[in-house]
């Protein structure tokens, strides 16, 4: 089980002698939940809700100013060193690019052995080992040995991002955190990268934290979905409950704007207006300036967390 426990995080953007007093931007507002070990996991919001900043958090490159996460033995702000080095190899991450997150100047066998070079006191493993467990991986997301002497150029972005997955999995890990895995992909691909992610989970066992804006993809990988907006959980449950039954105005919303190219649905609606800047957010619903049910009690009062039967959502006025 991963739990994250009221995870805030806050970017001071400007201030100095010139430009004045700095403006704080909670790209994190006290973001909880749990996730079931061999889960995945969907984390869906429009852009800037917070995503990233959640997985950058978990992985140790952003320090929260609140909460912390807990992941068996691995508690963030009691991690030494060394323990991160060993949560690194349990946790891996995919990014969105496949262009820019493999290092141009390397061939594919050297991307491949870094991570062992990186862990080798926890991998001490032997140029062979290393190489039969290249093998091994490189078979698992489909590309052939004769990869290993070609540098990323050399690939098209599908395959790209098969190389990227290859690395997430070359050190054995229990949990991936995908960050928008597909979106730089075009649609012909983004089927068989998400199948693949699918087997690949359930050969070896996976925990999976998946990011996407795009609901439809969240729908076809998760068993429990997180809905991010301005830095807040707005509502969190099983992905069939959630999308059938949504409980806040903003995942309706999103559900309504979701094209469903099986059924030529072309009537999706665009959701209304601007999201707000998340600089000194007002003080009720993050979501009242958008909403098509606010009332005044949205505006003034931040909707506490009211429990469901395997989830949560945080509104005044919620769906029936
Ligand atoms: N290093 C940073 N410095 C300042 N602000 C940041 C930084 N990283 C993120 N932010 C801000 O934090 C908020 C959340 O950003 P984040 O990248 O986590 O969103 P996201 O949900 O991943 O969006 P997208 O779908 O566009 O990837 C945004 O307002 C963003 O501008
Ligand atoms: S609290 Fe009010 S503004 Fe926020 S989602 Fe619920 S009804 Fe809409
Ligand atoms: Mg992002």
């Amino acid at each position: 089980m991963i739990n994250f426990y009221n995870l805030t995080k806050i970017f001071k953007l400007g201030g100095g002698f010139l430009s004045g007093e700095a403006k704080l931007l909670y790209a994190l507002r006290n973001v909880s939940f749990e996730v079931e070990k061999g889960a995945t996991l969907g984390i869906v919001g429009e852009s800037g809700s917070g995503k990233s900043t959640l997985a950058r958090v978990f992985i140790g490159l952003y320090k929260p100013d609140e909460g912390h996460f807990q992941y068996e033995d691995f508690k963030s702000g009691e991690m030494t060193d060394e323990k991160w080095k060993l949560f690194r190899q349990k946790v891996s991450m995919v990014f969105q690019d496949p262009y820019s997150s493999l290092n141009p100047r390397m061939k594919i066998k050297s991307i491949l052995q870094e991570p062992f070079l990186i862990h080798k006191k926890y991998f001490p493993a032997s140029k062979e080992e290393r190489l039969k467990k290249i093998y091994k991986i490189l078979d698992m997301v489909g590309l052939d040995k004769g990869s290993l002497d070609k540098y990323p150029h050399e690939f098209s972005g599908g395959q790209r991002q098969r190389i990227g997955i290859a690395r997430a999995l070359i050190l054995t890990p229990e949990v991936i955190v995908l960050d928008e895995p597909v979106s730089a992909l075009d649609v012909s691909i983004q089927a068989q990268i998400l199948n693949l992610l699918k087997e690949i989970k359930k050969e070896m066992n996976l925990t999976y934290l998946f990011i996407a804006h795009d609901l439809s993809v969240i729908e076809y990988m998760s068993d429990k979905i997180v809905v991010m907006y301005l830095g807040s959980v707005l509502e969190e449950g099983p992905a069939s409950e959630l999308l059938k039954k949504p409980r806040h105005h903003y995942t309706r919303t999103l559900i309504d704007s979701m094209p469903d190219i099986t059924k030529q649905k072309k009537d999706f609606k665009v959701i209304k207006g601007e999201i707000p800047s998340p600089i000194n957010l007002p003080p009720g619903c993050v979501f009242a300036s958008r909403c098509p049910a606010v009332k005044e009690k949205c505006r003034n009062e931040m909707p506490e967390k009211t429990k469901t039967k395997k989830g949560f959502f945080h509104c005044h006025y919620p769906l029936k």
